[in-house]
């Protein structure tokens, strides 16, 4: 099975249209992602930037548990992707010197930020058990659903 962002970009917005906030979003595109790709996609998960303390807070999974429910901005590929305002895509995690260990199959992990224009509300982060699993096509997909993640939050930030 392969990501279809398009189906779940839409199914995104009719939550929108319906009046659901970004919390229930957040966990659908989780869901969503996870469910389209189990052999490739072995832990996926939202982490959202709390700006005050610049942290990464673990917002929900689908996979292991992990202790990692909170990354210091700069620490880990999760931490590096909002330093370096980027997304990553890390094909060896063992040739990453900056790299945090939430499992130790893993061996590939993908980050896609979760931002509109200069304001970086989080990421998508997910981690494979096999060597160099993503494509530019899975990172494309993602950034589809990232933005429309972020079209909401923007949304509810701007009513605060
Ligand atoms: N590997 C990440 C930590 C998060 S876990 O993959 C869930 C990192 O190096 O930042």
């Amino acid at each position: 099975m392969a990501l279809e962002a398009g189906i779940v970009v839409k199914a995104l917005q009719v939550m929108r249209d319906e009046g659901h906030l970004s919390d229930a979003l957040l966990r659908k595109a989780v869901r969503s992602v996870a469910e389209s790709d189990d052999e490739r996609y072995h832990w996926v998960g939202v982490y959202l930037l709390n700006e005050a303390d610049q942290e990464l807070w673990l917002h929900n999974y689908v996979g292991p548990g992990t202790e990692h429910s909170k990354i210091p901005v700069g620490k880990g590929i999760c931490g590096r992707a909002v330093a370096e305002r980027t997304n990553l895509n890390v094909p060896d995690v063992s040739k990453e010197e900056n790299y945090i260990a939430c499992q130790m199959e893993t061996q590939s992990e993908l980050i896609v930020l979760i931002r509109a224009g200069d304001e970086i509300y989080g990421q998508i982060d997910i981690d494979s058990d096999d060597m160099d699993a993503f494509t530019e096509e899975d990172e494309t997909s993602l950034m589809a659903i990232a933005d429309k993640l972020a079209e909401q939050i923007a949304a509810e930030r701007r009513k605060e």
